[in-house]
């Protein structure tokens, strides 16, 4: 079920928004009339994404770039506001991520993350920054629980998107005179996604027990995730910025160690 909030000719752009939860997210704005950009690394990804949002009717741009490379991200900000003007909402979630104990992890190895999550962050809105809507523009960086709940095997990303949050909060009271809103979506587990397959439960057993974790019983699904993203982005949510905002059924109240203890035995 998604809300109905008119984005009608809205530049909405989506970095990393061409599978899981970010193509959900690019996926609402188009159903919401919105002129919709979408970049990731992967050109296969890239055609999949466009031709899938364009069954919508919407406008659709697609663009190939690595987060990790600063002038790649430029390039890609200034093609499509040549296609669709300045840019109303900018979603920012590439990331990557695998499960390892900080003790076995390769330099590189943390490094990735932090390259793609956090410096990815800053590239993607340091380049945009001069071709967003002022006044006006909103900005939804797509977080996680690690970032305010510590979690094994998740050193990397831990440090990474806590690197994001604070960040966002910075930018929301640099930018904020601009009339520019910076807030943060932290998901919880989102059944079907290539996070949840990498992170969650391996069996059909654990998978249960990690769903019993989760206060209100449920894994969260793309809607849930977009619907808080059209929310950000409008102007209910005008007096709204520098926010952190968990959508986790209520997850990262507690201690989740049980259902990565789960997770765990993918490295067994
Ligand atoms: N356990 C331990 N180390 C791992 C690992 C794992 N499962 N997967 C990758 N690494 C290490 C590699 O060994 C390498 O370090 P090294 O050079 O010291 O050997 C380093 O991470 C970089 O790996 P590489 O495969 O070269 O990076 P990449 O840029 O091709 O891919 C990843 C980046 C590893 C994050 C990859 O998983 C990815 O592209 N992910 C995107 C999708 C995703 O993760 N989605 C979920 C988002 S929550
Ligand atoms: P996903 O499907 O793997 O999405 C990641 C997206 O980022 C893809 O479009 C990918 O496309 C792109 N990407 C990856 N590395 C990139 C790079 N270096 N440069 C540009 N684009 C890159 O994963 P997901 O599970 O839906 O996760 C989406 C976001 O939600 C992430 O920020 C993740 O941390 C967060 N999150 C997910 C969950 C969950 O349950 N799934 C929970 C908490 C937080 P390419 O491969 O084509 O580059």
């Amino acid at each position: 079920m998604q809300l109905g909030i008119d984005f009608t000719d809205r530049h909405v752009v989506v970095f990393g928004g061409t599978t899981g939860i970010n193509f959900g997210i690019a996926d609402a704005f188009a159903r919401q009339g919105a002129c919709v950009t979408v970049a990731s690394r992967k050109r296969e990804n890239v055609d999949a994404a466009v031709n899938a949002l364009s069954q919508h009717g919407a406008q659709v741009h697609g663009v190939v770039a690595d987060v990790r490379d600063f002038e790649a991200v430029g390039v890609a900000f200034a093609e499509s506001v040549a296609k669709f003007g300045a840019i109303d909402v900018l979603i920012s979630g590439a990331a990557g991520n695998f499960l390892c104990e900080a003790k076995d992890m390769s330099s590189n190895g943390f490094k990735v993350v932090v390259d793609i999550d956090l410096v990815g962050t800053f590239h993607v809105l340091r380049q945009a920054h001069e071709h967003l809507r002022k006044p006006g523009a909103a900005v939804i960086n797509i977080t996680a629980p690690q970032s305010f709940v510590p979690m094994r095997f998740q050193a990397h990303a831990s440090a990474a998107k806590a690197g994001v949050d604070q960040f966002t909060r910075v930018l929301a009271l640099e930018w904020g005179e601009e009339g520019i809103r910076l807030n943060s979506i932290a998901p919880g587990p989102i059944d079907g996604t290539e996070g949840f397959r990498k992170l969650m439960a391996p069996t059909a057993e654990d998978r249960e027990f990690a769903r019993r974790q989760v206060p209100l019983q449920r894994f969260g699904t793309l809607d849930d995730i977009a619907n808080l993203a059209l929310f950000l982005a409008s102007p209910y949510a005008s007096y709204i910025s520098g926010a952190v905002v968990p959508c986790d059924g209520g997850g990262a109240l507690e201690s989740v160690k049980p259902a990565l203890e789960a997770a765990g035995k993918l490295l067994a």
